[in-house]
C-alpha cells in the first residue's frame, strides 16, 4: 500500500476510533433513558431521510434530464440502489422509534422530524461537505463517501447490544439491518483509490478533507446522542488520541470490527 494512502486510512481510524467512544459512551451512560432514545433516533431516522434519501434523490433527477448517455446508467443505477438503501435506512429507524415508543410519547410524523429532527452540529457538517464539494469537485464527493456512516461505528457499537434484552436487542437488529450498506457506501469512496486512481497530492487533499469531515462527526455525533462526552475529551478524540480501528473493508456485523477500548471508555 501507497504511504499516501496508508496515511490517509490511518489517520481516519483514529477518528472512526473516537466516534465508535462517544456512541459507546451513551449505551453505557446512566442518564439513558427511553425518552434519550426516543431522541437519538429520530435524528437519526432524519439524517437518513433528510441528509441521505433526499438530497441523492435530487442528484439522480438532475443526471436523468436530460436522458442519460449509455456509458452513464451504471453509475446511475448504483446511485438509484443508494436512494433505495437510504430510504430503508428510514425505515428502519421510523419502525425502531415506533416500536420503543409508549402512550404519551410523541410519534415521529412529519412535524416531529422537521420541528427537532435536524441539530446544529449535524447543519455544521453538511456545511462542511458542501463546501468542500463547490472547492474541490470530485475529491470532495470522494471525501462525502468515505466519511459517510463514519465507518459505520454507530452500526456496530449498536450490534454490541444484541444479547441485553429489551431496546438493547432491538436497536442492535435496527443497526445490523443497516450496518453492511454503510460499509459498502464508504468503500465506494475509497475505490480506485488503491488502484492508483489518485496520485500522492490528491491523496493529501483527501486525507485532509476527510480528516475534518470526520471531526465534525465526532461533534455531531456527541451532540445527536445528548453530550455523553465532555467537551475536553471530544479535543482529545478530534485530535487523533486513540489507535487507528482496523481498517477491514470487508467487515461485516460479525467481523464487526473494532473494540480497542480506551481507557476512559
Ligand atoms: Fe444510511
Ligand atoms: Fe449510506
Amino acid at each position: 500500500m501507497k504511504a499516501a494512502l496508508r496515511r490517509l486510512i490511518e489517520q481516519n481510524a483514529r477518528l472512526w476510533a473516537g466516534e465508535a467512544e462517544v456512541v459507546r459512551s451513551y449505551f453505557a451512560s446512566p442518564q439513558r433513558t427511553r425518552e434519550t432514545d426516543l431522541c437519538w433516533i429520530a435524528r437519526q431516522a432524519f439524517k437518513e431521510m433528510w441528509d441521505g434519501v433526499v438530497p441523492q434523490l435530487e442528484a439522480l433527477r438532475l443526471d436523468l434530464t436530460p436522458a442519460p448517455a449509455l456509458g452513464a446508467l451504471p453509475s446511475l443505477l448504483r446511485l438509484a440502489d443508494s436512494v433505495r438503501a437510504e430510504l430503508r435506512h428510514y425505515e428502519v429507524f421510523a419502525a425502531l422509534h415506533e416500536s420503543l415508543r409508549r402512550p404519551g410519547d410523541a410519534p415521529l410524523d412529519a412535524e416531529a422530524l422537521g420541528r427537532s429532527g435536524d441539530w446544529p452540529e449535524n447543519r455544521a457538517l453538511r456545511e462542511l461537505r458542501a463546501e468542500h464539494v463547490r472547492a474541490h469537485g470530485a475529491l470532495g464527493l470522494r471525501a462525502q463517501r468515505f466519511t459517510e456512516g463514519g465507518y459505520a461505528t454507530l452500526f456496530a457499537e449498536g450490534i454490541a447490544l444484541r444479547g441485553r434484552g429489551g431496546a438493547d436487542d432491538e436497536i442492535a437488529e435496527a443497526c445490523a439491518a443497516v450496518h453492511a450498506d454503510e460499509i459498502d457506501h464508504m468503500r465506494e469512496g475509497v475505490e480506485g483509490v488503491d488502484t492508483g486512481d489518485l496520485d500522492a497530492a490528491a491523496l493529501r487533499v483527501l486525507t485532509e478533507l476527510s480528516t475534518a469531515q470526520m471531526r465534525a462527526r465526532i461533534e455531531m455525533r456527541n451532540a445527536q446522542f445528548g453530550r455523553p462526552l465532555a467537551q475536553e475529551r471530544i479535543a482529545e478524540l478530534c485530535a487523533g488520541a486513540l489507535p487507528p480501528l482496523a481498517w477491514s473493508p470487508r467487515a461485516t456485523p460479525e467481523a464487526a470490527p473494532i473494540r480497542p477500548r480506551s481507557p476512559r471508555a
